[in-house]
């Protein structure tokens, strides 16, 4: 059983973040895996989306031109569609005691809002969505822009709004990344997401061992 955590619940969070092409599906995947094997119960989900409502958000944000979409109506519906899925489904599971592994929380909205809307806006749009809830860990997969935008558009039929932007667009957020880690060493750890597939994976688990020594790991 994990430890209660001060401020919240008996459970924790994982986010996992990166730019386009990362890897962060394949790498959440694994350690849900892995967790569930040893015992845990495991909720995967994903940003923005996660409910039905946030669900539609995403539709609505994803395939929408990029030039249709003003900055900060752009970042509010982020913010509704994450207060939603903070309200209905992270806090009831961390209540409950799971472990709620994430693709995407307020780090990306840091990332990617925090070129166009004002620092003190973006934080209080993020505290109005969460609540003051952040991820016990975040799991940064940092890749070289191009590499990372030839991987997405390798596995896409079709690019969304934000794999559509201008390089220079991904290196400020993937700038962005590097410093929020910087910033907050002890909640983000950053992973070379060009390293193979199973090296990363061992890599992000003896992570966590090292950093929440509570989790049970099984014998993985
Ligand atoms: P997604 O397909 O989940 O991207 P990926 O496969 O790279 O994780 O699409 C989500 C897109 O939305 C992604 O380009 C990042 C962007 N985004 C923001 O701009 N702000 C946010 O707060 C979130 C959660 C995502």
């Amino acid at each position: 059983m994990i430890a209660k955590q001060a401020g919240h619940s008996a459970g924790l969070f994982i986010s996992f973040e990166g730019g386009e092409g990362a890897g962060k599906s394949t790498q959440l995947c694994h350690l849900a895996a892995i967790l569930r094997k040893a015992g845990h119960e495991i909720v995967t989900t994903r940003e923005p989306g996660g409910t039905p409502l946030a669900e539609a958000i995403r539709a609505l944000l994803l395939t929408h031109e990029a030039a249709s979409q003003e900055a900060m109506t752009q970042a509010l519906l982020f913010a509704a569609a994450r207060r939603d899925h903070v309200e209905r489904v992270i806090r009831p599971a961390l209540a409950r005691g799971a472990i709620v592994l994430c693709d995407r929380f307020a780090d990306s909205t840091r990332a990617y809002q925090g070129g166009t809307i004002a620092p003190d806006d973006l934080e209080t749009i993020i505290r109005l969505a969460t609540g003051g809830l952040e991820p016990h860990l975040t799991i940064l997969l940092d890749v070289p822009v191009a590499a990372g935008l030839a991987r997405a558009r390798k596995r896409a039929a079709m690019a969304d709004t934000f794999e559509q932007a201008a390089e220079s667009f991904h290196e400020g957020v993937r700038m962005r990344f590097l410093t929020l880690a910087q910033e907050n060493p002890a909640r983000i750890h950053v992973f070379d997401a060009q390293a193979e597939v199973d090296d990363l994976a061992r890599d992000i688990l003896a992570r966590l061992a090292a950093q929440l020594p509570r989790v049970r790991m099984g014998d993985a």
